[in-house]
């Protein structure tokens, strides 16, 4: 029976100390040219020193244009590759695996990063108007977007990071092909499944030729999107064969959209089992296990040793994903791999602006990101604390967390414009390798 403190050989070679992961979670944390900076650095030694076995980074992006926030970490040759290295360094300290997470938002771009971003078909994220309308990508926006993943890849591997991670999930780019919401597309990339798959199965394929067998690759994968004409579990298990096919070594489960944050909002923890009610997605994973056999993750909810224990020992997945826990608890690795009743913090479960701000409204979809969104910036500054060095969780409430971060964000956004326009980069035309050689 799989215990919590096993070890996991993957396809790839590799082994993983232990069964706990740490998700991806985007820092905010890079310079306005999207380099990483010392913070990053301490950030990750802190979680390296945790205990647990894999860490994966916060999304990293592939083009300087198209960011899921300011503050991303971009990697294409903008001068960062020194403090990217020590990121790797430090979030590998203590002998556990650091994977970069590589990503593209696609129409999930904020109008602060870029008013025109680039998804698969022009269909606009409507939501409070904060997201421009998407242009559909061009047969070369594709290609460079999967030359993009590749090249991030292989900096990554560069950097001394021990994996990657491609971020196929929550409704960025490659969920986006995946989804016929998203998708209206009538050529080779859109349609049916095997089409609409195609981006993500050629990114994966890419990325295995940049970093080669021995190095593990993973994806992100929606167990569904949770949205009308979304993608769907039965189709998840279809693309988790199709990436099996391909050699991944492990496939991470998760589900949800901008449009229905399913592992943010806790709609999904209605159920009345402990177990469901906490680990949401292990109804879908289930699913999924059926369908496959290579290394299976599961993220959202997770919280006490028991349901994990539980959870591994049913032999629905092989790794347990952590999220929020980690950021005001960063051992919790060494707790839970010691305590057999270790229970994880839950602060999100008080972390709303409404109802009391939004009354009646409060499950409108605006104000249901709203509250996701305040209760996201919460963990925000509980990261910017930690890759300070400082104690968390820093005591401040939903409404102070949200109004500071989106002061940081706009100082940052425009911060970016004009650096990047000082550095020779534009937003539309896309520079290629070296292009940001301008940047100081
Ligand atoms: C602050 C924050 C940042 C996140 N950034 C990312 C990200 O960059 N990439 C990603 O795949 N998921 C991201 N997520 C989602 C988490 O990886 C995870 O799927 C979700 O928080 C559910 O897990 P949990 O219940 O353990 O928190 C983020 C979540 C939070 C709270």
């Amino acid at each position: 029976m799989t215990q919590l403190a096993d070890a996991l050989q993957l396809p790839c070679g590799v082994t993983l100390p232990n069964r706990l992961l740490k998700s991806a979670m985007t820092e905010g944390l890079a310079d306005p040219l999207g380099r990483a900076t010392p913070r990053h650095a301490t950030l990750y030694r802190r979680w390296s020193e945790g205990g647990v076995g894999l860490l994966i980074s916060g999304n990293v992006m592939v083009d300087y244009r198209y960011l899921e926030r300011p503050g991303n970490i971009v990697s294409d040759g903008n001068g960062g590759e020194a403090t990217l290295a020590q990121m790797a360094a430090a979030g590998t300290a203590a002998g556990n695996q650091l994977w970069m997470q590589i990503s593209h938002p696609g129409r999930q771009c904020t109008r602060l990063s870029n008013r025109e971003p680039l998804a698969p078909s022009a269909v606009q994220l409507r939501l409070g108007g904060l997201f421009g309308q998407p242009r559909e990508m061009s047969e070369e926006d594709i290609r460079a977007a999967i030359a993009g993943y590749a090249r991030v890849a292989g900096a990554a591997r560069t950097a001394g990071f021990t994996g990657v991670q491609v971020h196929g999930a929550h409704g960025y780019l490659l969920s986006q092909f995946l989804s016929p919401r998203t998708n209206r597309r009538d050529d080779a990339w859109g349609g049916p499944l095997q089409n609409r798959a195609r981006m993500l199965l050629e990114t994966v394929r890419a990325v295995r030729a940049t970093v080669g067998p021995d190095y593990p690759v993973s994806v992100k994968l929606n167990s569904a999107d949770f949205s009308k004409n979304g993608f769907t579990l039965e189709e998840s298990c279809q693309v988790a064969q199709w990436l099996q096919a391909e050699g991944l070594d492990l496939l991470e489960i998760s589900g949800g959209t901008y449009e229905d944050f399913a592992p943010l909002d806790g709609s999904t923890r209605k159920s009345d089992s402990t177990i469901a009610r906490e680990a949401y997605f292990l109804e879908y994973a289930r699913e999924i296990r059926r369908a496959v056999t290579l290394p299976l993750a599961i993220t959202g909810g997770f919280r006490s040793r028991p349901v994990m224990d539980s959870a591994l020992a049913e032999g629905a997945l092989d790794v347990i994903g952590l999220a929020r826990p980690l950021c005001v608890e960063p051992d919790a690795g060494h707790k839970l791999l010691a305590d057999p009743q270790y229970r994880l913090p839950e602060p999100e479960e008080g972390l709303r602006l409404g109802p009391g701000v939004f009354g009646p409204y409060s499950s409108v979809a605006l104000f249901k990101a709203l509250n996701v969104q305040a209760s996201v910036a919460w963990f925000y500054r509980q990261i910017i604390a930690l890759s300070e060095g400082r104690a968390v969780p820093e005591p401040m409430g939903a409404l102070r967390a949200y109004a500071r971060h989106m002061r940081d964000e706009i100082g940052l956004a425009m911060a970016r414009r004009r650096q990047l326009r000082a550095a020779g980069r534009d937003l539309q035309t896309y520079t290629a390798d070296g292009a940001a050689s301008g940047a100081d």
